[in-house]
């Protein structure tokens, strides 16, 4: 069953001004139940746009987008809201949780949203926690954790209220190879035992490698897609293999940190 689908995507960025620029041209994706896929290409290729897009934090300039039967494309901004809420979890590379709540505070989240109840708010709380390895540190304060346990917080929230589909932006954009790890393990586990989709942009080969599909954009246009098979050591030397016949240089931010 297919959970996602967008049909010539496009988005045209700044007419105002004069100077249009055309970031993601008639793009078209589908996204099976159950997927983790990972998006990469080029910087400036189109990466955030198309998952802004899919994501409904920004619209599109043409094209449908259908998502558990919704086509959301043609939703009102409250119905909007409303469906993004419930149906969607997200995590970003730098991990956007709120520094006056804890760490648990944070993960409850889209519960405490969706109007959950307390004691069904502890039994989850407590059990994705521990499937993170972050049980221990739910009481601490955000400034009071690794980047890592931050972004494993941030997968919990993500996945807490059990959304149909998860997006994510480089989330291992701000962390050591260890982190990384750790992070990709627990994303790649949590999501296959939940049953969630993924949609995982990344710059990051490694990253990607832990997907089951890595789709590459170049100029706004698929240009190519390749599917893992047993092996992610060789999932990750064929996503190295496209990265070089794409081009340009296709983590050309990875290596400049400020
Ligand atoms: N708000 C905006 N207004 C105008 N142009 C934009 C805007 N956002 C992005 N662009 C342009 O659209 C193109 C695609 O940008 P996008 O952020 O989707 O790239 P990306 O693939 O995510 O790149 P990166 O790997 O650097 O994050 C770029 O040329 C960018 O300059
Ligand atoms: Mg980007």
């Amino acid at each position: 069953m297919s959970i996602l689908v967008a049909e010539n995507l496009s988005k045209v960025y700044g007419s105002r001004l004069g100077k249009r620029y055309e970031a993601l041209r008639q793009f078209n994706l589908t996204v099976e139940k159950g997927e983790f896929i990972a998006v990469m290409g080029p910087s400036g290729s189109g990466k955030t746009t198309l998952l802004n897009l899919l994501s409904s934090i920004d619209t599109a300039t043409s094209g449908k987008i259908t998502i558990n039967g919704s086509a959301i494309t043609s939703f009102s901004k409250n119905k909007l809201a409303k469906f993004r809420r419930k149906n969607m979890g997200f995590i970003f590379q730098d991990y956007n949780l709120l520094d006056t709540l804890t760490i648990g505070e944070n993960i409850l989240l889209p519960l405490t949203l969706n109007k959950v109840k307390v004691s069904e708010m502890k039994n989850k709380l407590s059990t994705i926690s521990k499937q993170l390895g972050i049980g221990s540190i739910i009481d601490k304060r955000t400034f009071e954790v690794s980047g890592g346990q931050m972004q494993r917080t941030a997968i919990a929230r993500a996945l807490i209220h059990d959304p149909a589909i998860i997006f994510a932006d480089e989330p291992t954009g701000n962390l050591d190879s260890k982190a990384s790890l750790q992070v990709m393990e627990s994303l790649s586990t949590l999501q296959k035992v939940s049953k969630t989709t993924t949609v995982m942009v990344t710059h990051d080969p490694f990253a990607a490698s832990f997907s089951g599909r890595v789709v590459f954009i170049k100029d706004g246009k698929l240009f190519n897609e390749i599917h893992r098979g047993d092996n992610r050591q060789t999932f990750f030397q064929d996503i190295l293999n496209v990265q070089s016949l794409l081009g340009g240089n296709t983590d050309d931010l990875q290596t400049i940190r400020f």
